[in-house]
């Protein structure tokens, strides 16, 4: 049995209690809790411990075929038993984060409306416009500290996937407890249905969201403006993350709500932040500073730009100008080569289209820019072929080469493919976890440039001081402290992101100097404590069995 005496009044009795995922703890319920919460006889005899419990959903779990079924199988967990959920995820981070995460999460969503089983987290349609708070107030738990919210409009890399896309708040929010603590129940996934331009989900009869095309940008300014005033009404604690909106949706609305209510994009600053990680450990391997890099990206979505704009600011704090860092970054998209004598670029592309010829030829790009650092999120995958590698290779002694786009099939280049063509020259880091590579007698350890490194962190940050704002400093502050968190034999291996089995204990020291730098900033909307480590540990989240009363 579970050591942990701390004791909940649950207000629930008998049936009710076993379904409430909160406070349900199946035969782990002991006689006496039986006795006086009406569960005698709606159980099996056997008392367990949590421990046995896991025990059994892990054996449950070797059973299943594929990863899909598994993470069916979690979901349900996770809709009956939370606690129980949590012990098995949080036992092996490394294992269970690509079942709850990318990329069964991308699978999961895709076919979202036939292996729905159970309502999560809330859906406000546009239809609802005019009446976001009332609806908003239907939400049981009133101290809601985070909101994840998607619109459904860019899942992954998998395009629109409109109310399909409810997977991604959900399992964005889990990996805030699994990976750093985070109390579970002042987390809110919200799926902003808006409709979708998705003809395959609109005629598809098991979708479960609205059936209508997207709306104008003026109709969805209005209605979000209304969706994030009603949470500042509703939620005065509660920080709004946006997740998987369209690229051009993620960027207009960050810029319109950043600095007026606490709020941040995952997708832009998050993705920027993990990949600022990555790139601090590839110069330190090389013996250089981020400064001196030259750095090009392969696609020039809210990926891209959230990349482009903290990759300049980490620049900058390393001493150089806006302009210098500006113009240490070049991006390349869809058309070609952003360059200034394009008319199709919006203002955050625009800061880095610099003079040059137009080129549509990625090898062309390369040899003329001669970036030390190639970085693709395009969502196409084996764009990076073999000529690109060698280009980069034949300007850089250890190229750096990160493949971002995912699910795994997107990947610009492979681990293999960019040590194979590069003589093993590149530092290379993909968005999903490829297996370790053998090359020339040396094992080679791909790192995954995933979001859920920072994010987490600062979702605990956030938890912990309710800022006015969320600011990139923090965002800077969570890369410098997670690629901190990797060793110098790990990076020796190539490895630029920490070891996944110790998420836990890595993101809530990164935390920690989040929350510190929170504070200096004059940002945190509670007082600070005298000491921030055992303030801090003191919030986090045990998935372990309180001792329930009436
Ligand atoms: P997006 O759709 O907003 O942008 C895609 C960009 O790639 C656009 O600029 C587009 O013009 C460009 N592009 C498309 N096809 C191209 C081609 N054939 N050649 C050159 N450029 C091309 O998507 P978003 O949100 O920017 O995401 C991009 C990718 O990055 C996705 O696959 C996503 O999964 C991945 N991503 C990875 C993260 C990570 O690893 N940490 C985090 C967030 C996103």
């Amino acid at each position: 049995m579970s050591s942990n005496t701390e004791r909940i009044d649950v207000r629930l009795s008998g049936k009710q209690l076993l379904e409430s995922a909160t406070f349900n703890k199946g035969n782990a319920f002991t006689e006496t809790e039986r006795a006086i919460l009406g569960l005698q006889g709606l159980l099996p005899p056997a008392v367990e411990t949590i421990e046995l419990q896991a025990q059994r959903a892990l054996q449950q779990l070797g059973q299943k075929t594929t990863d899909l079924e598994r993470y069916i199988y979690l979901i349900q967990l996770y809709d009956t038993n939370e606690t129980l959920f949590f012990r098995v995820v949080m036992s092996d981070p490394a294992r269970f984060l690509p079942i709850v995460y990318d990329p069964t999460v991308g699978e999961a969503c895709l076919k979202f409306g036939h292996i729905y089983r159970h309502p999560r987290g809330m859906y406000i349609t546009i239809k609802d416009k005019g009446r976001v708070r009332e609806v908003l107030s239907n939400w049981p738990e009133k101290d809601v500290r985070v909101i994840c919210v998607s619109t459904g409009g860019r899942i992954l890399g998998l395009g629109d996937l409109g109310a399909n896309g409810m997977g991604i708040p959900i399992g964005k929010l889990q990996l805030y407890t699994a990976c750093a603590a985070v109390p579970p129940h002042g987390l809110l996934p919200l799926l902003l249905d808006c409709g979708t331009n998705n003809r395959e989900l609109l005629n598809d009869p098991l979708y479960l969201g609205l059936r209508q095309a997207r709306p104008t940008d003026e109709e969805m300014t209005q209605f979000v403006d209304e969706f994030v005033q009603a949470v500042q009404e509703t939620f005065p604690n509660c920080c709004i993350h946006f997740e998987d909106w369209r690229g051009t949706d993620a960027l207009r609305f960050l810029a319109r709500y950043r600095d007026k209510v606490s709020c941040f994009n995952d997708d832009i600053q998050g993705t920027g932040s993990v990949t600022v990680t990555g790139l601090l450990n590839a110069v330190h391997i090389k013996g250089e500073k981020m400064k001196d890099q030259r750095v090009l990206f392969f696609g020039a979505g809210s990926a891209g730009i959230g990349n482009a704009l903290m990759t300049a600011a980490a620049m900058k704090l390393e001493g150089i100008s806006d302009d210098e860092a500006r113009n240490r970054i070049w991006m390349y998209d869809i058309n070609g080569l952003l360059e200034n004598s394009r008319i199709d670029l919006i203002p955050e592309q625009k800061m880095f289209a610099h003079p040059h010829a137009p080129s549509r030829d990625l090898v062309a790009v390369i040899n003329s820019v001669k970036p030390t650092v190639l970085i693709g999120v395009s969502t196409v995958g084996k764009t990076f072929t073999r000529p690109v590698v060698e280009a980069m290779s034949r300007l850089n002694e250890r190229p750096i080469i990160f493949a971002l786009s995912n699910p795994t099939e997107k990947a610009e280049c492979t681990p293999e493919e960019a040590y194979t063509w590069s003589n093993g020259k590149a530092i290379y880091a993909a968005g999903v976890q490829f297996p370790p590579v053998h090359y020339n007698g040396k094992t080679l350890l791909p790192g995954q440039a995933n979001n859920f490194y920072i994010y987490p962190a600062i979702g605990l940050a956030i938890y912990a001081t309710n800022p006015k704002r969320v600011t990139d400093e923090m965002f800077i502050e969570a890369a410098k402290a997670t690629a901190d968190e990797v060793t110098d034999q790990e990076r020796e291996q190539g490895l630029l992101f920490p070891v996944q089995s110790n998420i836990l204990e890595a993101e809530v020291r990164t935390a920690q100097r989040i929350v510190t730098l929170t504070f200096e900033r004059n940002l945190a909307r509670v007082d600070r404590p005298k000491d921030i480590t055992s303030w801090l540990r003191g919030m986090l989240y045990k998935p372990e069995y309180k001792e329930c009363t009436l």
